[in-house]
């Protein structure tokens, strides 16, 4: 544990520095709370990538993993947009590798494809429309019923659009985020008899039994959205733990537990690549303007169009 210290003169570097570059920082709510305390603009995947879309200043620094600085780059191409460590992946996306997802996508000829954001930039460029998990339903519901389609890469995801659409006509890629897969449906029921009163809210990526317990089911910003709103003043979370920081900042008269994971000493509720990102890496970032995302330009072009249908429909 870092001391408070570092941290104070840290936070005062990055923001001269976002100063002198004119750069702004954009994080996604899973990163550690010392480093969404320094972002000039917090969301879920969603609102992130419409957010960097119309950002004027020079430099984007994406604090989140690698999927969502891509992300960024594609729809912003004449911004820098820097990774502080571009080691951090996501097992959804490392789960579809854009050479095998065409080789799955020719047996599907007649179908479209949606693919979840958490995708590479290749996968995104075979894609028609992207969805993240606060547009999934409105993205596939906004495609012809009778157009066959694949889903990927979550199959939780896409099972639970499935489930809600009662669409048959769906090919789902067999991914999954490793760390909504790891919640335990025991230790889960456990909690809430210990917490009768507390509402338990999912994301869509974990399993189909966690999602059928849940007394809400929706994206990370959704989520936010409902505990301000509901009545209760006890939440049961059910996804990474680093949304519980904007949470408590948000409603701090309201009480959020973190489920817990099957196996509670792995720290699995903790996504260990959005944990990879630190004040010290932003901070090293600004300084050298690097690492920067770099992207072919034909297969940017692909994969904007898909990014685009998505945010139209939003
Ligand atoms: P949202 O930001 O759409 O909630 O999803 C986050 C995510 O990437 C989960 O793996």
């Amino acid at each position: 544990m870092q001391s408070t210290e570092p941290n104070i003169t840290l936070r005062e570097r990055i923001e001269t520095l976002k100063r002198e570059k004119n750069a702004v920082i954009l994080a996604h709510y899973y990163t550690r709370p010392e480093v969404q305390a320094v972002a000039d603009f917090l969301g879920d995947s969603l609102a992130l990538a419409v957010k960097a879309q119309s950002v004027e200043a020079d430099i984007i620094l994406f604090a989140g993993v690698h999927f969502m600085a891509e992300t960024a780059k594609v729809l912003c191409p004449d911004k820098k947009v820097l990774i502080p460590c571009p080691e951090a992946g996501c097992s959804l996306a490392d789960s579809c590798d854009a050479a095998e997802f065409a080789a799955f996508k020719a047996q599907y000829p007649d179908h479209k494809v949606v693919s979840y954001v958490n995708t590479t930039v290749g996968v995104k460029a075979l894609t028609d429309i992207c969805c993240t998990s606060s547009n999934a339903l409105k993205v596939v519901q906004s495609i012809p019923e009778k157009q066959p389609l694949i889903f990927a890469p979550d199959h939780n995801l896409g099972s639970y659009i499935q489930k809600l659409t009662g669409r048959q006509n769906m090919v789902i890629w067999n991914g999954a985020c490793h760390v909504h897969e790891e919640f335990s449906l025991e230790k889960l029921l456990a909690l809430k008899r210990e917490h009768p009163q507390a509402k338990i809210i999912a994301h869509p990526e974990c399993r189909a039994y966690i999602v059928e317990v849940a007394d809400y089911v929706g994206s990370t910003g959704a989520m936010l959205t409902y505990c301000g709103e509901s009545d209760a003043s006890e939440f049961i979370v059910v996804t990474e733990s680093g949304i519980l920081a904007e949470m408590r900042k948000r409603y701090p008269h309201k009480t959020f537990i973190p489920a817990p994971p099957d196996d509670e000493t792995c720290g699995c509720n903790n996504c260990r690549y959005m944990k990879m990102v630190t004040l010290e890496n932003i901070c090293s970032t600004l300084e050298r303007e690097s690492p920067a995302i770099e992207l072919d330009e034909t297969v940017r072009r692909q994969a904007e169009r898909s990014i685009r249908n998505m945010i139209a429909i939003q």
